[in-house]
């Protein structure tokens, strides 16, 4: 099996886990949206568990996927994009990565600043290991939601390149990334 990124395509491990993270945030996500919605104390505590777990789950195959990420070749692009479209959407990507390793420590480090710590299911917790601070939490917070907009853009960017990619150049670049195997 293709362990790393070439030139050429895609590794199955990329593959997988660029659909993992974007499953992962999609669960993150509905859990915030259920939160919204459930006034029971119990369901809200095991939600809040859930979603934290999910989080620790992202950020760990964060770390692995933003090395695999710079470590190794993006594979050649689909299609014939001119040059400053191929930078942006790869820094766009880089981008991407990094934001799914440093939102996570953010809203940690914010937790902590607060004194909270990060509850995951079947009695666990993430340490807090700074000690509580109005002025950390507030920092942190402005960091996080700066982070968390650029996110969404440039999240909002790469999925407008996905989409018209696939409905208006008709290439398969949505479909390399669904595992097709496309001669460059
Ligand atoms: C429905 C949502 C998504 C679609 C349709 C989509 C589509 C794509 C496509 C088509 C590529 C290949 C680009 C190329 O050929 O160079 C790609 C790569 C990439 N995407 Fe997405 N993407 C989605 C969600 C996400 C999310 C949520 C993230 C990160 C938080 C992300 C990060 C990346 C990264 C880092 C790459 C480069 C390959 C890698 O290292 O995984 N994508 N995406």
């Amino acid at each position: 099996m293709q362990m790393r990124d070439n030139g050429l395509g895609f590794s199955p491990i990329t593959i997988a886990l660029h659909w993992v993270v974007a499953a992962l945030l999609l669960s993150i996500a509905g859990c915030g949206i259920a939160l919204m919605f459930t006034a029971d104390d119990a369901q809200r505590l095991g939600l809040a568990h859930t979603q934290n777990l999910l989080g620790t789950v992202l950020f760990v195959v964060s770390i692995y996927r933003l090395w695999a990420r710079l470590s190794s070749y993006h594979p050649l692009p689909v299609g014939t994009p001119n040059p400053v479209e191929v930078i942006v959407s790869r820094s766009v990507a880089v981008g991407l990565a990094l934001a799914m390793v440093l939102l996570p420590v953010a809203v940690w480090l914010s937790r902590a600043a607060a004194g909270v710590a990060v509850e995951l299911p079947w009695g666990l917790a993430i340490p807090t290991l700074i000690e509580p601070s109005v002025a950390v939490q507030r920092v942190v917070d402005i960091l996080f939601d700066i982070g968390a907009t650029a996110f969404m853009l440039g999240f909002a960017l790469h999925l407008f390149g996905a989409l018209k990619n696939h409905f208006a150049l008709g290439n398969d670049a949505l479909k390399r990334m669904l595992g097709k195997h496309v001669e460059l």
